[in-house]
């Protein structure tokens, strides 16, 4: 038997997503029936939604095959909310929590109401607002991830490709706090966000490569890429030794220089850790946007410009 808080969980749910794969010609709003968590779900009424890159591959219907679309699909993979019901094996939360994790598999979050896989869901901190909470899931627990795969030694040099985005900032952030020396690459536009994340900016473009071997002669010890593609293959000649390289962007290319992709743990005790670290004031997410539900379109439109600063949010009720 679900658990559940009041009549809420039967009330239709407005989503923005797609009933076939294709451009942003092909989102809109539908109406649905509200969802009804499996045993291992939890059903939240969302108040916040992290916008990323990869709800738009699963738009376009690059991710086929990988993540799973049942039309129609509300896009996003992360969200926020005030929990509804859960399934019959979930105990860590209960109705009337504030919650953020991932999405369950083949829906979305970009929705009124929102089912979350129940291993990924932990409790909002006090300190810790809705939009922020909602970052976590994809891009800064994507950076956390690369930081502890890499167990760079404090004194040592990372380089951040995409430092101005979604994982990038999130990566020049959080790496600040072990006390690693961080040089971002990025635009001209984001060079005061990024040197606010305490990361040396190098603008993007003709003779970056150049402009790092002068910062750093003596090359840098890793690389967190979320550009992929030339970029990455470029900068892997900056590495003192080999095979330091976690993509979010290009997994292909990161193991054909010996890295790899990040590997991802979307699991309650992960996002707990990352949530703490913004309730004690050590980390702050940059949210550059936070357009509510109804313009879901405008903030999928700033991140598929493939410019966004830090991260872009939906949100309902503010
Ligand atoms: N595996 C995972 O779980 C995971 C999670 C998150 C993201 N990803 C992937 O990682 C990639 C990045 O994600 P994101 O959220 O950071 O995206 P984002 O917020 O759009 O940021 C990408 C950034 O890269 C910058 N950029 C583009 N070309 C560049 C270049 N040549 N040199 C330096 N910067 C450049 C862009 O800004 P400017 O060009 O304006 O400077 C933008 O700020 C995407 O492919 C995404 O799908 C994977």
């Amino acid at each position: 038997m679900t658990k559940h808080r009041d009549s809420d969980t039967s009330k239709p749910s407005q989503v923005f997503g797609f009933a076939e794969y294709g451009s942003d010609r092909v989102a809109q709003f539908f109406t649905v029936s509200s969802p009804h968590p499996d045993a291992d779900q939890v059903l939240v009424d969302m108040t916040a939604s992290g916008v990323n890159p990869a709800d738009i591959k699963v738009r376009n219907g690059e991710r086929q095959g990988s993540v799973p679309v049942e039309f129609p699909m509300a896009m996003g993979r992360e969200a926020a909310g005030v929990v509804l019901a859960v399934g019959d094996n979930v105990s860590h939360v209960a109705p009337g929590d504030r919650v953020f994790g991932a999405a369950a598999a083949g829906t979305g979050t970009f929705a009124e109401r929102v089912l979350l896989s129940s291993s990924s869901t932990a409790h909002i901190p006090d300190g810790v607002s809705d939009a922020q909470a909602a970052s976590i899931p994809v891009s800064i627990g994507t950076a956390y991830d690369a930081l502890d795969e890499l167990e760079l030694p404090a004194g040592s040099t990372l380089l951040v490709l995409g430092a101005g985005g979604g994982v990038g900032t999130a990566a020049c952030g959080l790496a600040a706090l072990r006390d690693v020396r961080t040089i971002g690459v990025a635009s001209n536009e984001k060079k005061e966000l990024v040197e606010k994340l305490r990361a040396t900016h190098i603008e993007k473009g003709d003779g970056w490569i150049e402009r790092v071997r002068e910062l750093a002669p003596e090359g840098v010890d890793a690389i967190i890429d979320a550009v992929g593609g030339e970029t990455l293959r470029e900068a892997s000649t900056l590495l003192k030794a080999p095979g330091a390289i976690r993509s979010a962007a290009d997994h292909q290319i990161a193991a054909d220089l010996g890295g790899s992709a990040v590997q991802r743990r979307r699991t309650t005790p992960i996002f707990a850790e990352i949530a703490e670290l913004i309730n004690r004031g050590s980390f702050s997410p940059v949210i550059s946007a936070s357009v509510d539900l109804a313009h879901a379109a405008k903030a999928v439109a700033v991140v598929e410009s493939g410019h966004a600063v830090g991260n872009v949010v939906i949100t309902r009720g503010e």
